[in-house]
């Protein structure tokens, strides 16, 4: 049996069983214990909130999903797969895990179509007319289709935020990490970025979203996770997240964010 066979059957023996799998996941910086025994499974389909005070290991954990960043000890598994440490393997990986930043991290000197059509062809292989087919309609999807022949800096903030969104999804990936994606934005244009996430949740992407937009946590999320120094303290749906928080640092933490 070759090594392609073994993996397709490992794959689909598999494919039932949660997208992301994080199982006693350690991590120090120097000194600092940021990740600490995480253990966390997300269901296909699921939209994770991750919340919690500044420090506590929300970025870091994003970032080990898509190693990012390497982890100490624990595991890491995405569909099943173990994550790869390095080469074609953590590329493929890389591009099934769309990540987008509070910053957007777009290619400056490249056109807004250029910058969703370009992994698709390196990465994924897709021949350029198709990358520059699916480009068109994933820009027309986010509401800036229109744009799609300038460069970022002549778009607003809100509308590079969508771009960056639309290139992570040109790679089709399983799931989306979005790291406060709406934290650099003027206040006028959060909505317009947080109702693209929302409608990729209600078509079942499954995503996990760092965020200190309440609203959308309690609309879209199935599941509220809750850090701090590294630790998930708290898990619950947003619900009974918000309503009756259990732990001490999950109250004052939402004591502080909700009433400022
Ligand atoms: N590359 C690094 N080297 C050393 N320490 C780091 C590094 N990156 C993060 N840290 C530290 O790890 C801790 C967790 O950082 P992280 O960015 O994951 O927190 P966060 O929950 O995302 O915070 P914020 O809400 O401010 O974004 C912080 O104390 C931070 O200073
Ligand atoms: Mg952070």
């Amino acid at each position: 049996m070759t090594e392609e066979t073994v993996s397709d059957t490992a794959s689909d023996a598999v494919a039932t069983g949660p997208l992301v799998s994080l199982k006693g996941v350690d991590k120090h910086y120097g000194a600092l214990h940021v990740l600490q025994d995480i253990n966390l499974e997300i269901a296909r389909g699921e939209v994770v909130v991750l919340i919690g005070p500044s420090g506590s290991g929300k970025s870091t954990l994003c970032r080990t999903i898509n190693r990012l960043e390497t982890i100490d000890s624990g595991s890491i598994a995405i569909d099943g797969r173990p994550l790869p440490a390095e080469g074609k393997e953590l590329a493929r990986l890389r591009a099934d895990v769309g990540m987008v930043f509070q910053s957007f991290n777009l290619f400056a000197h490249k056109t807004v179509l250029e910058n969703v059509v370009l992994a698709q062809v390196k990465v994924r292989k897709v021949p350029r007319a198709q990358a520059e087919a699916t480009a068109r309609e994933l820009l027309e999807r986010v509401g800036v289709g229109a744009q799609a022949d300038k460069y970022p800096a002549q778009l607003s903030g809100g509308q590079q935020q969508r771009v960056a969104i639309a290139r992570a999804l040109a790679m089709k990936p399983k799931v989306m990490l979005f790291d406060e994606p709406t934290s650099a934005l003027d206040p006028e244009m959060v909505n317009e970025v947080l109702e693209v996430m929302r409608s990729l949740a209600a078509e079942g992407m499954t995503m996990v979203v760092v965020t200190h937009e309440m609203g959308f946590a309690r609309s879209a999320a199935n599941r509220v996770l809750f850090m701090a120094d590294g630790r998930i303290v708290e898990e619950n749906t947003p619900d009974a997240f918000f309503t009756a928080p259990r732990s001490d640092r999950a109250k004052d933490f939402l004591s502080k964010i909700l009433t400022h």
